[in-house]
């Protein structure tokens, strides 16, 4: 049970901004924990100079977490999701997950697509957890320790809804 001054404590506040520039040194160091094959610092900052919408989760105004999708053609793509380590298990990977698919849907999108690793259970679960269902598997899709591993693609349908319908 929680102490009385635990209880005092004000809880720190999660926000989900945009990314930039200055973010990604923080942003490089939460992937490379989290990924055996990890993006690089310079592939984020290609992410920011695209366009592609990219967000950090903060809590306390510290990066724990981030998002980077693509939109297009009525579809957008779910290419990078990731918390971290610490901070995993707190319901900020779905908030994370909610949020882009939100301003797809603002955007006019109305499907969403993802690949993940047939063996990353938690990050299957979350996207199942909101209605993602798997739609095709790339075959050797991923490098992976012993060769390769396949993908999972996964497809999600959203209500198209622009930003003046909120
Ligand atoms: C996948 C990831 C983003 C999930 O973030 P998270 O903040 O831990 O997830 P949440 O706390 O929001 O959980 C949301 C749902 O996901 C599922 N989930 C999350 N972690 C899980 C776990 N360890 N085991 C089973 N289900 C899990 C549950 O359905 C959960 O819903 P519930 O809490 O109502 O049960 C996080 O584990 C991560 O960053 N992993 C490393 C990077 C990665 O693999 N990204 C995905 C690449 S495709």
């Amino acid at each position: 049970m929680a102490t009385a001054p635990e209880l005092l404590k004000p809880t720190p506040s999660t926000a989900i901004r945009p990314m930039a520039s200055p973010d990604v040194a923080e942003v490089f160091a939460i992937e490379r924990a989290a990924y055996a094959f990890p993006w690089s610092a310079g592939i984020f900052r290609d992410c920011l100079r695209v366009g592609y919408l990219c967000r950090v989760l903060t809590i306390a105004e510290q990066i724990c977490g981030y998002g980077v999708m693509s939109m297009g053609a009525g579809e957008m793509h779910v290419l990078n999701l990731c918390i971290a380590e610490a901070e995993r298990g707190r319901g900020h990977g779905r908030r994370m997950l909610e949020h882009l698919l939100e301003r797809g849907a603002a955007a006019g999108m109305t499907e969403a697509f993802l690949e993940v690793r047939p063996s990353n259970t938690s990050a299957l679960a979350l996207y199942r957890a909101l209605g993602f269902e798997q739609v095709g598997m790339r075959r050797g899709y991923y490098q992976a320790v012993n060769g390769r591993e396949d993908a999972c693609v996964l497809k999600l349908t959203v209500r198209a809804r622009r930003a003046a319908d909120t």
